[in-house]
């Protein structure tokens, strides 16, 4: 009989229904009225960016996984013999499958997601893909502290990030996201992270209003999610996707726009919403090559290395952990 190999741990913080609800309410009890984009993530959510990974415009995708593909060998070079890889926001195997293939003897992987199913079978992939690392899965939301399993492995711990996951936190929340991962990482540790780069804005603004209209349902996925686990009544029918990038402020804006004045209850508190009013969804901030290694830089980090691909659609950035 062969062993299989076995996922080493499972933890679970992922957040429950009060913290949803209470996010919920503050973000919609606030002018502007906003819902945190963490929330997209259920099981119809990460179905359907998955979807969006594959869409025609939404290039961000297609581009990292290729760079990554072009310099893995150089990233693992200065990444080391016997890492351990904690990766943030696992949506797939691919990406990880991709540096721990070019790695050598990679000791240990760490998975860190909101989306607990996802993450399991992501879990189990790498797991069964590379029977001799330790592989650990740690659903929780990693925008707040969480328990990281212990990591024996001698080599340099490695945050993985890929995605431009960045993008998703306003500059300050990025600088803070970042300085913890330095901390995680501790001395001598490193950081491989896929940021989307500022492009000509028709190619941002298609890659989030798709032809086949996934973008805009996986943007009223949101409510439905608020309705499922909140016990809220939003009309699906009542609000519609509006998503465009601000040029001023370096980033795509998600919002929903209410179609007509409404009140939606949620947690026993009246939710009133003029015509035309909106609910900002979701921030992807794009970055230039300095923009980022500054923020990096703002962060504890000293940027080491950084790739492009040949169109200058994104960006792949190697950063080592500044010495004090
Ligand atoms: C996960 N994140 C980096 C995606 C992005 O591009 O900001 C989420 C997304 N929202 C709409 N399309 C994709």
């Amino acid at each position: 009989m062969t062993d299989t190999p076995a996922v080493v741990s499972f933890t679970d913080t992922h957040p429950d229904r009060e913290t949803f609800l209470g996010e919920a309410l503050a973000g919609l009890c606030a002018m502007p009225k906003t819902l945190p984009s963490k929330y997209f993530y259920d099981e119809p959510g990460c179905q359907l960016f998955r979807r969006i990974c594959e869409l025609p415009e939404y290039y961000v995708t297609r581009a990292e996984t290729a760079l990554l593909g072009d310099i893995a060998a150089q990233a693992a070079e200065m990444i080391g013999t016997s890492a351990s890889i904690i990766e943030y926001g696992i949506g797939s195997s691919e990406k990880a499958g991709i540096l721990l293939a070019a790695l050598d003897r990679p000791a240990a992987f760490v998975g860190v997601d909101i989306a607990g199913g996802a993450l399991s079978a992501v879990a189990e992939t790498m797991a069964r893909d590379f029977p001799d690392l330790a592989v650990h899965a740690v659903c929780a939301d990693f925008t707040q502290p969480f328990q990281l399993p212990a990591l024996a492995g001698p080599g340099r711990r490695v945050v993985f990030f890929p995605g431009s996951s960045l993008g998703n936190f306003d500059h300050e929340q990025a600088v803070a996201f970042l300085a913890n991962a330095a901390r995680v990482a501790g001395p001598n540790g490193g950081m491989l992270i896929g940021i989307d780069l500022k492009k000509d804005v028709a190619i941002l603004n298609a890659a989030y209003n798709d032809a086949q209209d996934v973008t805009a349902a996986f943007n009223l996925n949101l409510l439905r999610h608020l309705n499922r686990e909140c016990g809220a009544a939003f009309d699906l029918d009542a609000f519609r996707h509006h998503a465009f990038y601000n040029d001023d402020l370096g980033r795509i804006e998600m919002h929903l726009v209410s179609l007509r004045e409404q009140t939606v209850y949620l947690g026993g508190q009246a939710i009133v919403f003029a015509e035309g009013e909106t609910i900002h969804t979701e921030n992807s901030y794009k970055y230039s090559i300095p923009e980022f290694q500054d923020l990096a830089r703002r962060a504890g980090w000293e940027p080491l290395r950084a790739w492009s691909d040949a169109e200058n659609l994104f960006s792949l950035h190697y950063l080592s952990v500044a010495a004090e």
